[in-house]
């Protein structure tokens, strides 16, 4: 008779079992079985750290690892995660996932709470443990975390003799004037000003900054009152909607963040506006602009203070997944102070854990991080935790209105009217 395997084990001879135990206890062997993960990250030009810490993981852990490769822009990745979550799907186990998408993906995100405890949560930046917490359920681990900037050419701006700019006036001043010297000068390909303009989550984020720089408001305020239909808001989207084909290509409409990178990577701007994971790269062997650039806070509107739109990216665990423990062990370990440390130095991301602001060799790795450091205190969400489960249909609103004002189809003030009617009706039905 064929025995089968629980029959096995339950007839081994006891020395078996007892050299198994030694084994065990001597850390020869383990008990719990190896497992192999999915990760879903990267896709992006965060300089794809993910999967070579993963790896590193499975090495240390002896399970293994599978990297699902993510597209490219936020809203893309959203909408993946969603159609994997929705089918209940287990080909993801452990998502990278973006600071702003907690409140929607939430329902189907294991409860990390009893894993980390309130001593080790206390180790991250409050407000990014906050921004991960729905009703109580830690969804999710901070990663790195990110802050607009302004990007500029030091080299250009002395060639000139203009200052780092103050205000977006200033900004479009300089932009032109050196846009039209370099011209002349035979840089055919040079341009002011390049950001993401492209209908997606990246322009809620530059719209962000725009309209809360012009002291405009949030766009939808903590109280959950939408506030688009302004002055202040009609002056910024106007100023915006001037830089197209002026000082910014008219294909910045279709320009996520890595477009951008590579214009002004291969010295094509004066300006950009991005997020710190720019400056290594940048300042990489073969980059162009290498040693010829600055990061300052990004420009305001008159009167106004500068406004940089919290980003940042988190782990979280599928409620589908079939290797919880495992799971959760990857997503601790991609935000330890380990991992953290080495995306720091190696690639410029900013921690989320408060102790390595204070550790020397990272802050003199990342000169971005004494300009950031304000920024990042000071940096305003999206609206996304007082729209919870509607945020991907007021950013969809956002992006889409404020993309055909860029794009010359409407008018700000008449579009801001529109934009600020629609999420009041969404309020009223979701909020
Ligand atoms: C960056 C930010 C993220 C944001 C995205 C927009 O990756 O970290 O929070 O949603 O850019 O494109």
């Amino acid at each position: 008779m064929s025995l089968t395997p629980l029959h096995r084990s339950v007839h081994r001879p006891r020395g078996w079992r007892v050299a198994l135990g030694l084994l065990a206890l001597l850390g020869v062997t383990s008990t719990a079985q190896a497992a192999e993960v999915a990760i879903a990250c990267g896709g992006g030009g965060d300089g794809d750290y993910c999967p070579t810490a993963a790896r590193a993981w499975a090495a240390q852990s002896g399970n293994s690892v599978k990297v699902v490769t993510t597209p490219n822009a936020t809203t893309e990745k959203l909408a993946l995660f969603q159609q994997l979550l929705n089918s209940h799907s287990q080909d993801v186990d452990v998502m990278m996932v973006d600071i702003a998408w907690p409140g929607l993906l939430a329902p189907h995100l294991l409860d990390l709470g009893e894993a980390v405890s309130p001593a080790e949560r206390e180790a991250f930046f409050p407000a990014l443990i906050e921004a991960n917490t729905v009703d109580g359920r830690l969804v999710a681990l901070p990663w790195y975390t990110d802050a607009g900037l302004l990007y500029y050419r030091q080299d250009l701006l002395d060639k000139y003799q203009r200052p780092v700019p103050q205000t977006w006036q200033e900004m479009t001043d300089t932009a032109a004037s050196i846009q039209q010297a370099e011209r002349a000068a035979g840089a055919d390909e040079m341009w002011g000003f390049v950001f993401q303009g492209r209908a997606y989550e990246g322009l809620t984020c530059n719209a962000l900054e725009w309209i809360a720089g012009y002291d405009g408001g949030r766009i939808v305020e903590p109280d959950g009152t939408v506030t688009l239909d302004t002055p202040q808001a009609t002056a910024a989207l106007t100023e915006a909607a001037s830089w197209i084909g002026t000082i910014a290509p008219r294909g910045v409409l279709n320009y996520t963040e890595e477009e951008a990178r590579g214009v002004f990577q291969s010295g094509n701007a004066v300006f950009m506006r991005n997020w710190p994971y720019v400056w290594s790269l940048a300042q990489r062997e073969g980059s162009r602009v290498r040693g010829k650039i600055g990061v300052a806070p990004l420009p305001h509107g008159p009167d106004a203070d500068s406004v940089s739109t919290l980003g940042g990216w988190n782990f979280a665990v599928s409620r589908y997944t079939d290797t919880p423990e495992a799971a959760i062990s990857l997503a601790r370990y991609m935000t330890s102070a380990e991992v953290q440390r080495r995306h720091a130095l190696n690639n410029g991301m900013n921690p989320t854990r408060i102790a390595l602001y204070d550790d020397a060799e990272v802050v003199a790795a990342n000169p971005t991080m004494s300009v950031l450091r304000p920024v990042l205190m000071n940096a305003v969400a999206r609206p996304s935790a007082v729209t919870g489960e509607a945020y991907a249909r007021v950013s969809n609103a956002i992006f889409n209105g404020v993309h055909a004002v860029l794009s010359g189809r409407t008018q700000p003030a008449a579009a801001l009217a529109d934009l600020d009617q629609t999420l009041t009706r969404l309020k009223r039905r979701q909020w």
